[in-house]
């Protein structure tokens, strides 16, 4: 096992045989000198720092039937809301007098949404606050829409490909088409955003050989963040008995996609945090280095429960950016507020 993880180190990748070894033989002290090397890569790029994204979860109202996800159209119970653009905007200005440098705009795919809204909330943030990066999470668009957005000023987009097994993206999406998913993908590379992938650890029906192919993927597409946590299921979806993702084997593939793509931006997500809130400090010890806390205001973000359990007042919340930074700190990282872009970026 030390070998491959030697190679892993060397070759910045391995065979999908060699990962499917390492991941179903690997013990715990193996595992042990995988972190290590993984810290030591992320330590050679980013020293112990953590970037902070400031997330804005402006709507719940969402056209997708995601069978894991808490605000799918599956979700009969849930209130919906959207935020004006002006509420966002004063989010946003509020997260910008708390040191915040960058916006993830995340939501449903809300149809109310169209590109004008977008753009123009997209301007009004990036006119009053010009060195601060705005990131995308919004789900499917044209090709045509996606290079509106860049060109009003978006400079990150975050789209999970959730998993490269049409089979099972599929089962998890009946509605919506795994071309286009992996097409939002490379479309979003091509206009030149900073992309980010990514995939639920444990989501029922994947399989080990299924996260070898993921890693994969990953390092194919070479995507500049990578998002992935536990799975954990909500109670107002098809999944709701199911059992939610195992943190260590979340530790491991963020420790392996560190050693897989070195100078990714990778977050400490907050499903992970979700299970145990220390758990988001372990991450920062495997590879992560960026943590996203919440800025959206406390009547909406009580609605946007993707899975149960889901944080919303403790450091993962904005109010408590000082508790947070106090955290890193005692867990030995320090909370960096520059914009985080990744290494050499240029807007075309
Ligand atoms: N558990 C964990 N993660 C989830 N997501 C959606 N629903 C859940 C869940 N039940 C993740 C998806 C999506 C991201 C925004 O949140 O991977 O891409």
């Amino acid at each position: 096992m030390r070998d491959l993880i030697n190679e892993l180190y060397q070759e910045q990748t391995l065979s999908k045989a060699n990962l499917i070894n390492l991941l179903l033989h690997i013990n715990d002290e193996e595992r042990e000198y995988l972190y290590e090397k993984a810290y030591s890569v992320r330590y050679e790029h980013y020293k112990n720092s953590v970037y902070v994204r400031g997330l804005i979860e402006f709507s719940n109202y969402c056209k997708n039937d995601c069978t894991y996800c808490g605000i799918s159209i599956h979700n009969k119970e849930l209130t919906r809301y959207h935020m004006t653009p002006e509420e966002v905007i004063k989010t946003a200005e509020i997260g910008y007098s708390l040191g915040f440098r960058t916006f993830v705009m995340q939501g449903g795919e809300d149809t109310s949404f169209t590109d004008d809204k977008f753009a123009a909330i997209i301007s009004s943030i990036k006119t009053q606050f010009p060195e601060a990066a705005v990131t995308l999470s919004i789900g499917e668009r044209s090709k045509e829409s996606y290079q509106k957005l860049y060109d009003a000023g978006a400079d990150r987009f975050l789209i999970r490909h959730e998993t490269i097994n049409k089979n099972l993206y599929e089962k998890l999406h009946p509605k919506m088409s795994y071309e286009n998913r992996i097409k939002s993908l490379f479309d979003l590379k091509d206009i030149g955003f900073q992309v980010g992938t990514g995939f639920m650890v444990g989501v029922p029906g994947q399989e080990i050989e299924d996260i070898a192919d993921d890693l994969l993927f990953i390092k194919e597409l070479n995507p500049h963040m990578i998002g992935i946590g536990p799975f954990i299921p909500h109670k107002n979806t098809p999944l709701r008995d199911e059992s939610a993702g195992s943190a260590e084997l979340t530790y491991t593939l963020i420790a392996i996609l560190r050693l897989m793509l070195p100078t990714s931006l990778i977050p400490s997500t907050t499903s992970l945090a979700t299970l145990k809130s220390e758990n988001r400090y372990k991450g920062f010890r495997v590879g992560a280095n960026v943590v996203m806390p919440n800025l959206t205001p406390y009547d909406y973000k009580k609605s946007y429960q993707l899975y149960d359990g889901k944080k919303i007042t403790d450091t993962e919340s904005y109010e408590a950016l000082e508790q947070l930074k106090k955290e890193c700190l005692d867990a030995g990282f320090y909370i960096d507020m520059a914009r985080g872009d990744y290494k050499n970026w240029r807007r075309k």
